[in-house]
């Protein structure tokens, strides 16, 4: 069975999917997204990610193409047609197509929308999060100022995830000129002290407010685990208890090591077993 995608208006084969080249997304990166996991059927924390989506827009000032109803609707049919049960749906919009040229369009031109469907094994993932977790590896962050909003212009991320990749780790922890740790390449970093406090950057720090963050930071509250939001040095966070990333694909996923150096024993930690099995379940809840 092909995938079908909605682009601006129609399901379509993937085939047969395709934008205008002169559409702002691809001329200048002019858009947002959105990544929200499907677990059975269900979108995870699909408010959440609507409310970051808007903001987004409006952050950009770009309208959307249609209500939120309207939208929740596509979402769901993208999910449907393409029969995912476990999987990752990518929405994204961009401001559309006008001749190339910085400024915002004088006619402000119809927002370009496509939302895409793909399997991801969610079990595969935790199962991978309770047994083995990640390695990381340390790079320079060398993004803009505004990191709060879900841009497409993922370029630093980019080089940075392929420069882990190298490395032989599965994410970047990007740090700032000051030494601190800012977030992953796609993911929000956390570290656990040895007292067993959790600690993670604030979304006020110029980071994307990951929509798993928050929901692995109310599970933890319900643990009775403390939470602290601030930021952590890189050297801090290699002499933390343990280390977890948090993203709409990975859950919540130990790091195990950093920049060749264990984490911990080298071994997910207890900390962040017992958070993967609380998302597991407010996921399947
Ligand atoms: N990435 N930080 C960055 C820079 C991200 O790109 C993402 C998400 C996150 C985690 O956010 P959330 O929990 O809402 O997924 C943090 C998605 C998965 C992506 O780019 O594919």
């Amino acid at each position: 069975m092909s995938r079908i995608a909605y682009v601006n208006g129609a399901y379509v084969p993937m085939s047969e999917a395709c934008v205008h080249i002169d559409d702002r997304g691809y001329q200048f990166a002019d858009g947002v997204y959105e990544g929200v996991s499907v677990r059975r059927g269900k979108l995870i924390d699909l408010e959440p990610h609507l409310d970051r989506l808007w903001r987004s827009l409006g952050e950009l000032q770009m309208m959307a193409p249609m209500d939120r109803g309207p939208m929740r609707l596509v979402l769901k049919e993208v999910v449907r047609r393409n029969r995912i049960k476990d999987g990752f749906l990518y929405l994204q919009i961009t401001r559309g197509v006008a001749p190339r040229d910085h400024p915002f369009p004088a006619q402000t031109p119809w927002p370009a929308m496509v939302v895409t469907a793909k399997r991801l094994n969610f079990d595969a993932v935790m199962d991978r999060a309770m047994t083995q977790g990640v390695a990381g590896s340390s790079q320079p962050d060398i993004r803009w100022g505004r990191c709060d909003v879900k841009s497409t212009s993922l370029l630093p991320n980019i080089l940075a995830k392929q420069a882990a990749r190298e490395a032989g780790a599965f994410e970047a922890i990007m740090v700032d000129r000051d030494g601190y740790v800012t977030e992953g390449s796609s993911t929000n970093i956390w570290m656990v002290t040895k007292d067993g406090t959790l600690v993670t950057r604030s979304t006020d720090d110029n980071i994307l407010p990951g929509i798993t963050r928050a929901s692995v930071m109310k599970v933890a509250r319900d643990l009775q685990m403390k939470v602290e939001e601030r930021a952590f040095t890189l050297e801090e966070a290699k002499g933390a208890a343990e280390m977890f990333l948090t993203s709409s694909t990975s859950c919540a996923m130990p790091i195990v090591s950093l920049d060749g150096q264990k984490i911990g024993d080298g071994t997910p930690g207890p900390v962040a077993k017992r958070l993967v099995e609380a998302y597991k379940a407010f996921m399947d809840a």
